[in-house]
């Protein structure tokens, strides 16, 4: 059975334990599982409220630099964040990750947010979503564009490790346009 796109395995680490027979112990004995899934699934209606205030409780200045460039109050971007575009739930072994919001504008699909918790960065999953929007989006779209301010060095590390440029600075709120080409038509 194939996968969609928005599904996945990524190599885990191996889980060993030391476990004590009568007379020895038999050391690497696998325990846990070779690989963990990746899985996003569209943002149901009660877990709206839920993603939003994962960008308050893991990263409070993300959202604020967001709202400073969009020039939007606190409750209009909560009412953007249910209307426009759609959100993503990340899962980890069928666990909540964080989420990602998208839009398509044209040829060109806009990444509004995209938020782990703590505990899931630098595993790779914020690689493989992008990577995995390239994939599910290269027919329809010519590329991705994303905002992020100049101090998020990690976010923007991850963008740059993956080929996106920026296009455009907004200077007075130190905010960076960012885009992926993702073909030649434009
Ligand atoms: C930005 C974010 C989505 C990255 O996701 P992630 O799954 O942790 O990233 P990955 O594990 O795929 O890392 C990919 C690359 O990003 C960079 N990176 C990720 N975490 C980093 C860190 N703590 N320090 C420095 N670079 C980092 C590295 O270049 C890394 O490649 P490497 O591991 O080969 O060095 C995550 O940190 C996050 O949710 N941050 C808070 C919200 C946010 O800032 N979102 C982006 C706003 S535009």
């Amino acid at each position: 059975m194939g996968l969609s796109p928005e599904r996945s395995f990524i190599a885990g680490a191996m889980m060993f334990q030391n476990m004590v027979f009568s007379n020895h112990t038999q050391f690497g004995k696998p325990v846990g599982r070779w690989v963990m899934m990746l899985e996003c699934k569209p943002a149901r209606e009660d877990q709206y409220d839920k993603f939003f205030r994962f960008i308050e409780n893991e990263d409070p200045g993300y959202i604020e630099n967001a709202m400073r460039v969009m020039k939007i109050t606190w409750e209009e971007l909560r009412y953007l964040f249910r209307t426009v575009g759609e959100v993503w739930g990340i899962y980890f072994d069928d666990e909540l990750a964080g989420f990602y919001w998208i839009e398509k504008r044209q040829n060109v699909l806009h990444l509004h947010a995209l938020v782990l918790k703590k505990e899931f960065r630098r595993k790779g999953i914020g690689t493989w979503v992008l990577n995995m929007l390239e994939d599910k989006y290269r027919e329809s779209i010519d590329a991705i564009e994303l905002g992020v301010h100049k101090s998020n060095e990690v976010g923007i590390s991850l963008y740059r490790s993956l080929g996106y440029r920026t296009v455009k600075v907004i200077e007075d709120l130190g905010f960076w346009i960012m885009k992926k080409q993702l073909t030649n038509r434009v």
